[in-house]
């Protein structure tokens, strides 16, 4: 199976329930490494501009204003199949709909403060770990 890199956040929910440490270890059991990680405030225009392929539905200004709320963070995960392994062990966007055992419903309170977010495909991977990491941030271990 191909090794990926995919892009992880921990989203504010998770930072103030106090879920990293728990979220990084379901990762790294997984065989997901973080090679890169940094915890940061959003400011409204890295939001917006992360989003923006969303800006057009209802819930935009909700989902940039909860994760501009808090710090977040960021890490570009690597492992085998590493975008769809995340998306399994995240589970569904609703946590009420996500799958036992999964970090959603395990953590999140509601559908938009669901504690973690990952890319969706490998294209937008690549794109979503470029939009938060340089190449010589990100490291082999
Ligand atoms: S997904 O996972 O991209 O297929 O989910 P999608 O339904 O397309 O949602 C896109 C992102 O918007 C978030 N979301 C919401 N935020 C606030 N309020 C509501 N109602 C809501 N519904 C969806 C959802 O968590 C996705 O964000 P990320 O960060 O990708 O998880």
């Amino acid at each position: 199976m191909a090794i990926e890199r995919t892009l992880s956040i921990i989203k504010p929910d998770g930072l103030k329930n106090h879920h990293i440490g728990e979220i990084i270890a379901r990762f790294e059991k997984a065989g997901l490494t973080p090679v890169g990680i940094r915890l940061q405030q959003l400011s409204q225009k890295e939001a917006e501009g992360f989003y923006a392929v969303h800006s057009a539905r209802g819930f935009f200004k909700d989902l940039v204003s909860f994760m501009t709320s808090g710090p977040v963070v960021v890490m570009a995960l690597e492992g085998e199949n590493a975008v769809q392994k995340n998306r399994d062990l995240m589970g569904a966007t609703d946590p009420k709909k996500a799958d036992k055992g999964t970090i959603r419903a395990d953590f999140a309170q509601s559908i938009d403060a669901n504690t973690v977010h990952g890319s969706d495909s490998l294209e937008n991977a690549k794109n979503e770990i470029a939009y938060f990491f340089r190449e010589t941030e990100l490291q082999k271990y």
